[in-house]
């Protein structure tokens, strides 16, 4: 497309010339181009021009589609040209070289003689290049976008910028450049009718900018597929090395991916989880196998394939049968057995889990979590403990989203996985000791566990599929009700297990503790005889607690003790098979019966098997003391005996408290002294004494901090008594929270109170009169072994607690001062 110097024609205005219509092209002046002429009109056309001085006109059609087009089918800006060259093609067609020489208006389109189109025309220059130096910058810029243009374009040869940038003029140059722009023919139409020449530069940027970035789009585009291509090429390039090496080094484990594949469809999963884990395999499948993601979709259908979606245990709901295991497993506990038992009829009759969670709660030792393992052995379901304890983040319940490779679902789905069924026993361990912070509310997740409404679709984050805990049957303990949040304790049954007196411990440690720890520690329990009064001094010297788990603990010691000396006297050499009683056989039989001699536990070798006792026998407290009264605590480790003292020496009226002791209870105090002031001349009280006399009052620390009113009375008492020098009974304990006038007020926990005072050995308790009705809740024994007084004044309770009843006119103050 070389331009050669052409003499623009003489037009004038009028002037008629043959029309050669265009399709698809737009020509413009000073620009050479090589046309296919072909259709009778053109090619008559073109004869016609080169009868009349070889000049045409080359106007654009509108559509491209119009065969044989009319005036209105044409645009009316054109260019005259001349042909430069003709030469006929074997086809019939022309091929015609014209040059645009300068651009026309067409006033007129008429037929000529049937044959082609004739225009009439109106000369429209574009005028002479603008001279400003802003002209000339915009000139300088198109051409250097052009060149950019050219660079980017694939089709446009680099020569054409030089080509371009030599020619004569700017008018040139702008023709050059508008048709090596490859846009619509519209667009081009539109260049050619700009009206004059620095209008066109103007337009010629515009467009080159705005091409120049679709040219930019398509080159980055074009980058980004060829570029993923060829990882994705590359990728798997590696992968069939890969495993080609594993198939060469003979551990070709198969495709895993189709495993896996098969192993979901086989599984039977709900189709939402089926839907998802296949989801999760074909991720598996497009990912490195040694990459981090495979590890993570693995993982994920490992956990997806080992939990039960639908296998279950068959119940055993068979009332007489769950009677007889927990009978089996636990000594008495007869009302929770009964309140169990009663869950286990419902299921029985409805056919499903219905009403509120069991909540066992009780100090430790009692047998909740014993208790738990021996519901799901009543009911043939699998159990599983999962320990509440110390759980503050929201996601140990819930689990953690799989952003990274170490996550995993929460406790919940993780002991579900363990059960291998989808109707466990689950028991919530320890839900009192539940935390909560900033990571969330562990306990709001719980509340989700347990609700009836909700657990079918339960939402473990790592799992992201909603998993059905509704035929889990969930029972949870705790130590005290005081640390359960309020909407779990909504959702719960409580039942109360308050602790055992000694009689019931002897019975629990020689059925089931002594038995069980021997097998442990490879003896026979009929080979172990126990001289009476040994395990009582176990229970006194080295325990002091509501349950058991010390006095286990004590045993399982004499156990292993027992066993060693069994292997110290067993002649070397010879097996102690005799001792191994369960699997004790023939010839070891002389050794047996000589063992079941030896191996005796007396009271006298409790010392050189367990070590000095740390609770010496306190009998001695039953003793009658001034000053001294017993109190009843209730604290999470159960009921509590309280050794109250008080002293008052001469002073100057000041109260000292010492002992770990909580506000209210300091407050209990001052209760205590008001009322004593109050009734002093009743009491035989030095009506001073508040201005004369200090007071002491100290209760021993204990293992646990004390806190709360119900001391009162026994602090009042402990008080008077140290005023009056009258004796407080040893064999009195009592509790009950005290006003300033005297009276006595309710108190919480009458049932494991009064089984610690019984296990202390007290004969009398004194509660508040508010309290008696509460009483049918207590042990049947319990209060048959007790001599119980309700009071409703502290009055009431000196006439029982001291020794001799305070007489208005005893020395008190002489004697409180001793
Ligand atoms: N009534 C009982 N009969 C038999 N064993 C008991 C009884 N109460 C508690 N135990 C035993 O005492 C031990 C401690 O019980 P555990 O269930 O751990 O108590 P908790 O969970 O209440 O703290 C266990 O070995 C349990 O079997
Ligand atoms: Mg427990």
């Amino acid at each position: 497309m070389a331009s050669p110097p052409s003499s623009a024609p003489e037009l004038a205005a009028g002037d008629r010339v043959p029309v050669l219509p265009l399709r698809d092209v737009v020509l413009f002046p000073h620009v050479v181009m090589p046309l296919l002429v072909g259709r009778p009109a053109s090619l008559a056309a073109v004869d016609a021009a080169g009868a009349a001085d070889k000049q045409i006109l080359l106007v654009a059609q509108r559509s491209a589609d119009v065969q044989e087009p009319a005036s209105a089918d044409l645009y009316r800006v054109g260019v005259v040209g001349r042909i430069h060259q003709l030469a006929s093609l074997a086809n019939g067609a022309t091929k015609v070289l014209v040059e645009g020489l300068t651009r026309v208006r067409v006033t007129r389109y008429a037929q000529a003689g049937g044959t082609h189109l004739r225009a009439t025309l109106a000369p429209a220059p574009f005028g002479d290049p603008a001279a400003t130096a802003e002209a000339r910058a915009v000139v300088r810029r198109v051409l250097s976008l052009f060149e950019e243009y050219v660079s980017l374009h694939r089709r446009i040869p680099d020569e054409v910028v030089a080509m371009v940038q030599g020619a004569d003029d700017e008018t040139r140059q702008a023709f050059a450049v508008a048709a090596h722009v490859t846009v619509r023919p519209e667009v081009r139409q539109r260049l050619l009718e700009v009206p004059t020449l620095a209008e066109l530069w103007a337009e010629l940027g515009e467009l080159l900018a705005a091409e120049i970035e679709l040219l930019r789009l398509e080159r980055k585009i074009e980058e980004d597929v060829r570029g993923s291509l060829v990882q994705s090429q590359r990728e798997f390039y590696l992968q069939e090395q890969l495993k080609a090496i594993h198939k060469e080094l003979g551990n070709d484990d198969g495709d895993d991916a189709a495993d896996l594949q098969a192993a979901v469809e086989a599984k039977g999963l709900p189709e939402p989880v089926r839907v998802r884990a296949l989801r999760e395999v074909r991720k598996l499948r497009r990912t490195s196998p040694l990459s981090p993601e495979a590890t993570v979709s693995r993982n994920y259908l490992d956990w997806v394939l080992g939990l039960p979606w639908t296998e279950r245990t068959d119940d055993v709901l068979d009332v007489a049968h769950a009677r007889a295991v927990l009978d089996a497993d636990h000594f008495g506990l007869d009302d929770v057995k009964d309140r169990v038992l009663d869950h286990i009829a419902v299921m029985a009759l409805v056919g499903k889990m219905s009403g509120p969670v069991l909540c066992l709660v009780g100090p430790p030792g009692v047998g909740k979590t014993s208790l738990g393992r021996s519901v799901a052995r009543a009911l043939g379901r699998k159990f599983m403990r999962v320990s509440l304890g110390g759980v503050r983040d929201e996601a140990e319940i819930r689990g953690h989203r799989r952003t990274y490779i170490g996550s995993m679902p929460g406790r919940i789905v993780q002991a579900m996985r363990k059960a291998e069924a989808v109707n466990p026993v689950i028991l919530l361990d320890e839900v009192d000791k539940l935390g909560q912070d900033y990571r969330g509310d562990p306990s709001a997740a719980l509340l989700e566990v347990l609700d009836p409404e909700q657990n079918h679709a339960f939402n473990d984050h790592y799992l992201e599929v909603d998993y059905d805990l509704s035929q889990v049957l969930f029972v949870t303990t705790a130590n005290s009700l005081a640390g359960i949040p309020e909407a779990l304790r909504d959702r719960m049954e409580v039942i109360r297990l308050a602790g055992y007196l000694d009689g019931e411990k002897v019975a629990i440690a020689e059925r089931h503790l002594i038995p069980k720890q021997l097998r442990l520690n490879g003896l026979a329990p009929d080979h172990v005889s126990w001289e009476p009064g040994a395990l009582q001094a176990i229970l006194r010297g080295y325990t002091r607690e509501a349950g058991v788990r010390e006095l286990e603990r004590r045993l399982a010691r004499v156990a292993r003790k027992l066993a060693r000396k069994l292997a110290e006297t067993t002649p070397a050499g010879l097996p102690a098979a005799g001792s191994l009683a369960d699997h004790a056989e023939g010839p070891a039989e002389g050794a047996g019966s000589r063992q079941a001699d030896e191996l005796v536990v007396r009271a006298a070798d409790l010392k050189s098997l367990l070590g000095t006792a740390p609770h010496a026998d306190d009998d001695q407290r039953l003793d009658d003391k001034v000053g001294v009264a017993t109190g009843l605590a209730y604290t999470t480790v159960g009921g509590e005996t309280l050794e109250i003292e008080v002293s008052s020496v001469a002073g100057r009226g000041k109260l000292q408290l010492t002992g770990t002791l909580g506000d209210v209870m300091k407050e209990s105090a001052h209760a205590a002294v008001s009322y004593a002031r109050s009734r002093a001349g009743a009491l035989g009280i030095d009506a001073e004494f508040h201005r004369v006399t200090d007071l002491h009052l100290h209760i021993p620390a204990g293992a646990t901090p004390k806190d709360g009113p119900s001391a009162g009375i026994a602090i009042a008492t402990a008080i008077v008594s140290a005023l009056t020098g009258v004796a407080v009974r040893g064999d009195v304990a009592m509790t009950g929270e005290i006003t300033l006038r005297g009276r006595v007020l309710a108190i919480g926990g009458l049932k494991e109170k009064l089984v610690a005072a019984r296990r202390a050995g007290v004969s009398r308790v004194i509660i508040p009169a508010e309290n008696e009705r509460e009483l049918d809740d207590v042990p049947a024994d319990v209060v048959a072994a007790l001599r119980i007084h309700p009071v409703s004044s502290m009055d009431d309770v000196l006439a029982v607690a001291l020794r001799q009843p305070a007489r208005p006119d005893a020395p008190g103050a002489a004697r409180a001062a001793r």
